[in-house]
C-alpha cells in the first residue's frame, strides 16, 4: 500500500513538472514578444512558434485564430513574430502603402537564393529602378509585337507527342512554364543548355521555400550551389552575346541595348538577379495554374466545352502551322474567365508577406519593426457577395461584369508590387490552352491527389492519359 502511494506521488510529481516545464516553455515567446497594446494571439513554442499548426492545418488554423481574436491577429510562423491580416480594408492598405514602411518581408532563405538585387528584395529607388526595367521587357506592346510570337512557337513543339500516353501534367506544365521564359528572355531553346540551366533553376527554388540552414544536404545548401551554377551560365550567355554583336530580339538584348534607358544603366549583377526574378516568379504561378485549369475542365465538361468553342473558333479560317496572334489572344474572353476562375477557386496564391520599417499602428494595435505581417487574401476568393457559390467552378461570372477590377481583386497583388508579369502569365497560359484544347482529348488515371496549402501541388504528379482530338 505503502509502495503503491509512492509510485502514485512520483507520478503526480512527474506530470505536475511536465504541466510546469510545459506552461513556461509555452509562455517563453508570449514573454519575450511582450509589449504593450500588440493584436490578440497565441506566439506559441520557442524557435517554431506555431508554424506546425499554420503548415499543418493551413487556411482552417487562420480560421480558427481569427474567430478567437478577429481579422488581425499575432502568431509566430515561420520564424519570425507575425500579424496576420484577413481584414480586406486592411489588406489593401498594406499594399498600396508600401511607402510608409511596409516593405516585402520574404524569408531570407529566399533573399539569399534570389539575389540581393532581386526585385522582392529591394524598396524606394532601387525596386524603381528594377521594376522600369521589367516592364519595359514585358508590357503588352512588348508581348504583342515580340512575346507572344516566341509563346506561340514554343508550345506548338511543346504540346507534341503527347496522345495515347500517360502523362504528369504536373511536369509538363512546370517544364512548360520554365522553358518558355528561357526561350523569351534569351532565346534558349530546348537543348542541353537548356536542360542544365533548368536542373539549377529546379533545385533553386526548393531552395528558396527551406529554412536557411546551410549544412550538406540541406535543400537550402543545394540551392545556393544551383544558384551560383546559374549566375556563372547566365554571366557566360551575357559574354558570348556582347561578343557575337548578333542580335537576337529578345530580353536579353534589350536589356544589354545602350540605349541610355533606365535599363542599360543596370550592372551584370542587377541583369542576372533582374533575369532569375523573370523566371521564378513567373515559374510555379504559371505552371500551377496551367494544371489546374486541366483539371477543373476535366470537371467541368461544359466549361471545357465552350473553352474548345472559343478555340477552333479561332483555328478556323487558319492553316494547321498557322500561329495565334495579338487578335486571336484579345478574343479569348473565355479563355481568360478559365484562367481567373482557376486562380480564384484553387487559390493559387493565398497572400503576400510584408514587414514593417518601424514600429507603426494598425486598427488600434502596435505592429513592432521588424515583424511580419501575412496579407492572407485567400478568404476574399471565396466571399460569397462577390462570388455567389463562391465554392463552384463557374467561369462565366468573369463574363458578366467587369469581376477583376474591384478593389478587392488582389489575384495578382496590388499597390506598387501589382504584378507586373500580369498579361504576360495570361498569355502564356492561354496559349497552353489553345494547343491544348485543340489538340488533345485527356482523362483522369485515377489515384491523384493535390494539396492546396502552403502551395498548389500534386505529391505525386497529376497523371492523365492524353488523346488526338
Ligand atoms: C498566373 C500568373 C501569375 C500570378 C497569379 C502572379 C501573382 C503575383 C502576385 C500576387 C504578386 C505580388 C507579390 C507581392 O506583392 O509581394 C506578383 C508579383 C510579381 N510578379 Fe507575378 N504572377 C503571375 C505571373 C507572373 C509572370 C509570368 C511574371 C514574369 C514574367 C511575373 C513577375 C512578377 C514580378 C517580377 C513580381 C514582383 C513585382 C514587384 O515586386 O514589384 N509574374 N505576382
Amino acid at each position: 500500500m505503502v509502495v503503491f502511494g509512492g509510485v502514485l506521488l512520483l507520478i503526480l510529481g512527474l506530470v505536475f513538472s511536465f504541466l510546469v516545464i510545459s506552461s513556461a516553455v509555452l509562455r517563453w515567446n508570449e514573454l519575450r514578444y511582450r509589449k504593450k497594446g500588440l493584436p490578440p494571439g497565441t506566439m506559441g513554442w520557442p524557435l517554431f512558434g506555431e508554424t506546425t499548426e499554420f503548415l499543418k492545418q493551413g487556411p482552417n488554423f487562420l480560421k480558427n485564430q481569427r474567430a478567437r481574436y478577429g481579422s488581425l491577429f499575432k502568431s509566430h510562423i515561420l520564424g519570425c513574430p507575425t500579424v496576420v491580416s484577413m481584414d480586406p480594408e486592411l489588406n489593401r492598405f498594406i499594399l498600396m502603402n508600401e511607402g510608409k514602411g511596409l516593405v516585402p518581408g520574404y524569408p531570407q532563405s529566399m533573399l539569399d537564393i534570389l539575389g540581393k538585387c532581386n526585385i522582392a528584395a529591394v524598396d524606394g529607388p532601387l525596386h524603381k529602378t528594377m521594376r522600369g526595367a521589367m516592364l519595359g521587357l514585358i508590357n503588352p506592346p512588348m508581348i504583342r509585337d515580340h512575346l507572344l510570337h516566341k509563346i506561340d512557337q514554343f508550345m506548338r513543339s511543346h504540346l507534341t507527342d503527347w496522345s495515347n500516353k500517360i502523362i504528369d501534367i504536373q511536369q509538363k506544365t512546370k517544364e512548360m512554364a520554365l522553358l518558355s521564359a528561357l526561350k523569351q528572355i534569351a532565346s534558349i531553346e530546348t537543348g542541353s543548355f537548356a536542360e542544365s540551366l533548368k536542373i539549377e533553376i529546379f533545385k533553386l527554388v526548393v531552395g528558396t521555400l527551406s529554412l536557411p540552414i546551410n549544412l550538406p544536404g540541406t535543400n537550402y545548401r543545394r540551392g545556393l550551389q544551383a544558384r551560383k551554377k546559374a549566375v556563372g551560365m547566365l554571366r557566360d550567355l551575357i559574354q558570348q552575346r556582347r561578343e557575337s554583336n548578333c542580335s537576337q530580339n529578345d530580353m536579353l538584348d534589350c536589356l544589354l541595348k545602350n540605349d541610355g534607358s533606365t535599363r542599360s544603366m543596370l550592372s551584370d549583377d542587377q541583369i542576372i538577379d533582374l533575369i532569375i526574378a523573370l523566371v521564378y516568379s513567373g515559374y510555379e504561378t504559371v505552371s500551377t495554374t496551367s494544371m489546374m485549369a486541366v483539371k477543373y475542365l476535366l470537371d467541368h465538361p461544359k466549361a471545357l466545352e465552350e473553352l474548345r468553342k472559343e478555340h477552333f473558333g479561332i483555328r478556323n479560317g487558319k492553316a494547321s502551322e498557322e500561329g495565334i496572334g495579338w487578335n486571336d489572344y484579345k478574343s479569348m474572353r473565355f479563355t481568360r474567365a478559365v484562367i481567373l476562375e482557376t486562380l480564384r477557386v484553387a487559390a493559387v496564391v493565398n497572400g503576400v508577406l510584408r514587414k514593417t520599417t518601424h514600429d507603426m499602428e494598425m486598427k488600434g494595435f502596435l505592429i513592432p519593426k521588424g515583424w511580419r505581417i501575412y496579407v492572407y487574401t485567400r478568404e476574399i476568393n471565396y466571399d460569397q457577395y462577390l462570388y455567389p457559390e463562391p465554392a463552384t467552378f463557374n467561369p462565366w461570372r468573369w463574363l458578366d461584369k467587369n469581376l477583376d477590377s474591384h478593389p478587392y481583386f488582389l489575384l495578382f497583388g496590388g499597390g506598387s508590387r501589382l504584378c507586373p508579369g500580369k498579361e504576360l502569365g495570361i498569355a502564356e497560359i492561354a496559349t497552353f490552352l489553345h494547343y491544348f484544347v485543340t489538340r488533345y482529348r485527356w482523362e483522369d488515371v485515377g489515384g491523384n491527389h493535390i494539396v492546396k496549402f502552403p502551395r498548389v501541388e500534386a505529391p505525386n504528379g497529376l497523371r492523365i492519359r492524353v488523346f488526338d482530338y
